[in-house]
């Protein structure tokens, strides 16, 4: 067979991939980025699940809801996955329909991984989000005709990502590059599976970051955005000679990015209240090129349910930035809220419907509180109504609708 052996078999040319994605803007890039590797290889793209010989599918954890559609997707591949093993079929040779090979990566692949590898004998790949670089590789492996016995991988251990998975430059939104500044989170909010699935902050370096965003550039990119779970936490410490460090806190790196000729839109996502600070916002108004445009949840309006949620500020730190941040930039707010949180009583309720009628948000991403194991709200009784978690919900949605009726459109 010799090295025609390797080209049927390894090479990616007139394969196809999909990938469907779940979950948060963090996601999105992993599977663009993903994709990117992909591609590189010499695969194309395909948005008909039966047409592909890769199926991956990036899952989210946040919530109960994201899971189940993730779970009931993959379950629904299992006929696709009958079809006909090709892996001792040479290109030429091959009958139609090809079994896909079908990989279950991201959040839930490190949370739940183990069980579904079990009970989804279907699934060939399961990969959590440190090891998405991996990924053609495993496929690779696992079409290897060497092996009599189709091979399963599992990959789920959390550490450092490799900067690998960052250096194509496939792009969704031709023009637009979403860069990761740092990985996973530390901030433990009570409820959050995230620190959970993504493992703890982690830092891609000034140097790093830069060079991704000068790389677009040159590949003409004219907007960025910048990715972390809280980008206010980054702080990057470099030890310059012997004992002399230097920080590079975000707004730090927001103006080293600001500069970038050839950048002609920044924004970022997402900013935890307690460690935005007017200096952002100075940075913020003073840029030409910066998105008026901060998302910046708040999660409930509530002091009490703010401590039980372990956020780090009150709803009176909240509307003194909320100020703020108008009075010197002139932009739009955006947030995430939370209904339903364990032991939230309809005077808490209250407070958070107030501070929503008072921010007057563009945009606000509204959820019913969904316990998830592992955590510490977890451990808390669930002991607010289905019922009752609806009715708040449909409630701040019908305000945000007039809001965003009244204030922002023509
Ligand atoms: N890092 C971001 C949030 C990422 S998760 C931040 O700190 O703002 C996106 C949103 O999902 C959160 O802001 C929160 O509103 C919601 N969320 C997280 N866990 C949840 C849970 N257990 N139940 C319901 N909503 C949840
Ligand atoms: Fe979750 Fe809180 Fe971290 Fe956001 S800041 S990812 S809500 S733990
Ligand atoms: Fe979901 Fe993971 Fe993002 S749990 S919200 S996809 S970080």
């Amino acid at each position: 067979m010799g090295s025609a052996g390797k080209s049927d078999t390894y090479d990616g040319k007139g394969k196809r991939l999909y990938i469907v994605t779940y979950g948060c803007q963090m996601n999105d890039r992993d599977s663009e980025a993903l994709a990117g590797l992909f591609l590189d290889r010499g695969y194309e793209m395909t948005e008909i699940v039966e047409s592909a010989d890769v199926i991956l599918i990036n899952t989210c954890s946040v919530r109960d809801h994201a899971e189940n559609r993730a779970i009931s997707f993959a379950g629904s591949l299992k006929e696709i996955a009958r079809h006909k093993d090709t892996r001792h079929t040479s290109h030429e040779e091959r009958t139609t329909p090809i079994k896909p090979i079908i990989g279950l990566i991201g959040c839930m692949a490190r949370n739940r991984g183990e069980d579904i590898f079990q009970k989804m004998p279907h699934i060939d790949l399961i990969v959590g989000p440190a090891h998405l670089d991996k990924i053609p590789d495993f496929v690779d492996e696992i079409r290897n005709p060497k092996h009599e016995i189709r091979k399963r991988i599992i990959q789920i251990e959390d550490e450092e990502r490799s900067e690998a998975l960052y250096h194509p430059l496939f792009r969704v939104e031709p023009g637009h590059a979403q860069i990761v500044i740092s990985t996973g989170c530390s901030n433990w909010c009570s409820y959050c599976v995230v620190p959970h699935v993504r493992g703890p902050l982690r830092l891609r370096t000034p140097q790093d970051i830069i060079e991704e965003v000068k790389r677009n550039v040159d590949a003409g990119i004219k907007k960025v955005t910048l990715l972390g779970q809280n980008v206010n936490d980054y702080e990057y410490t470099s030890h310059v000679t012997g004992h002399t460090t230097h920080v590079v806190n975000f707004v730090d790196l927001l103006k080293e990015i600001d500069k970038i000729d050839g950048v002609e839109e920044l924004s970022f996502i997402t900013n935890n209240p307690k460690n935005t600070s007017k200096e952002l916002f100075e940075v913020m108004a003073h840029s030409p090129k910066i998105v008026k445009h901060l998302h910046m949840p708040f999660q409930s309006g509530s002091n009490r349910i703010l401590e039980l949620m372990n956020r780090g500020y009150t709803r009176e730190k909240y509307l003194q930035l909320a100020e703020e941040y108008k009075k010197i930039t002139g932009g739009t707010l955006g947030t995430d809220v939370i209904v339903g949180f364990p032991n939230e009583a309809e005077k808490d309720f209250l407070q958070t419907e107030d501070l929503m009628r008072r921010v007057r948000f563009k945009c606000a991403f509204i959820f019913k509180y969904s316990p998830r194991p592992g955590t510490k709200a977890a451990g808390m009784p669930d002991d607010v109504t289905e019922v009752e978690k609806k009715r708040r919900h449909a409630v701040l949605l019908e305000m945000q609708k007039k809001i965003s009726k009244e204030n922002y459109t023509g």
